[in-house]
């Protein structure tokens, strides 16, 4: 029986990238699932790492791509599950992957494609689910990076200014647009651009009220600097209705990152659609980024910041990084999606919808580093493979 991880970098404390090798005895098991676990067992506010397939009693998985251990975590385990009996292996942390159990200084959610008022699968429930367990974290602010309704029609922001008003009262909600706040996606039925306008106006007096001063708005896009971060939050439609920036935004967006680059901590730019390449899914969402996207990543690699975005409604549970830390370089997030996810595509083309999950990434702030943790807000648990650190 053996349970072992061997570490890419023995010497990074905290980060999990590493072989982990398992040889049972137990041939009648079929399935190993892999947890982080402490003294006392299975860490009980995570889902489980992975579940992997055993052939002839061993398996292997790399974990990759800078994920990280939870700071609470002191061991790996891995169950195997027989008829009449439950194998337990163990493989106990080394000292040196061990990290200090810091408390952050406080936490933010990024959600994104609400699609309000939708009537997908079990979108209401799933977002009433992502609403409830971020609202337990008591947040500073809540950032929702597009698809804020699911047609760009008036009584569909006025169901999501009900949403935000119940479950956020005190609490600050910054919106950006997305594709299907500009397009309907329903035939002969345009998006009404003027209840998008008067959304945008409500946000910005509800925050402004709420002490999160947004200024400068002008065609959905305006910045902030509440909190310690100078947010910046874009709009994902040029003109004609074109899902780029357009040369004018980018050029704001310039000027706005030059605003905020000395003061020594990244800004955070917010959009809907992914920068190529970057984060979900990437190697089959192959067209489903900014329509001037080389520009737009050139613009964010000549400045100190993170870029956010949705879109792919991409589940955060996969082997595919939904984080790309960047090395002297801008890291990207992406916030799965609050009402359901898609994990790609079938071999015939079709998506792969799971339509009973839904995610976000819970941001908690620390003196020198964020932690990002993906959150499942149906089972209320972190994701393991969603866990990374973007250092100051
Ligand atoms: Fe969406």
């Amino acid at each position: 029986m053996l349970l072992q991880y061997s570490f890419d970098d023995e010497a990074k404390a905290g980060l999990a990238d590493g072989r982990i090798t398992i040889d049972a005895d137990c041939r009648e098991s079929k399935i190993a699932k892999l947890y982080w676990a402490d003294s006392a067992g299975v860490l009980s506010d995570y889902m489980k790492i992975k579940e992997l397939e055993l052939n002839d009693g061993k398996a292997t998985y790399q974990m990759k791509s800078g994920r990280n251990i939870p700071q609470t975590a002191t061991k790996l385990i891995c169950k195997m599950e027989e008829d009449t009996c439950e194998t337990i292996l163990e493989f106990k942390l080394p000292a040196a992957k061990l990290v200090k159990n810091e408390k952050p200084n406080y936490t933010f959610f990024l959600l994104t494609d609400i699609h309000g008022a939708g009537d997908y699968w079990q979108n209401k429930s799933n977002r009433d689910a992502a609403f409830a367990d971020a609202a337990s974290f008591s947040p500073t602010h809540i950032i929702i990076s597009g698809d804020i309704t699911n047609a760009g029609q008036a009584p569909q922001y006025e169901k999501v200014k009900e949403y935000v008003d119940a479950y956020f009262p005190q609490i600050p909600v910054f919106f950006t647009t997305g594709n299907h706040d500009h397009n309907t996606y329903v035939k002969d039925l345009s998006a009404d651009l003027k209840a998008l306008d008067d959304f945008f106006i409500w946000q910005t007096e509800r925050n402004n009220r709420l002490g999160a001063k947004i200024s400068d708005v002008t065609n959905c896009r305006y910045d902030t600097y509440f909190g310690d971060f100078h947010s910046i939050f874009l709009n994902a439609s040029a003109p004609e209705n074109k899902f780029g920036l357009g040369e004018d935004q980018r050029n704001w967006m310039e000027q706005k990152l030059c605003e905020s680059d000395g003061n020594g901590l990244p800004a955070f730019v917010i959009s809907h659609f992914p920068v190529k390449g970057k984060t979900g899914l990437v190697s089959l969402y192959d067209q489903q980024y900014f329509s001037d996207n080389d520009a737009v990543e050139e613009l964010l690699n000549r400045h100190n910041c993170i870029y956010v975005s949705g879109h792919t409604h991409y589940n955060l549970d996969s082997d595919d990084p939904s984080v790309c830390v960047g090395k002297n370089a801008p890291s990207y997030i992406n916030a799965g999606c609050a009402v359901w996810t898609q994990n790609g595509y079938d071999e015939t083309g079709k998506d792969i919808y799971i339509p009973e999950r839904c995610m976000g990434q819970c941001v908690e702030v620390y003196d020198k580093y964020l932690l990002i943790r993906g959150r499942d807000f149906t089972n209320r648990k972190f994701i393991p493979r969603c866990e990374f650190k973007i250092e100051f």
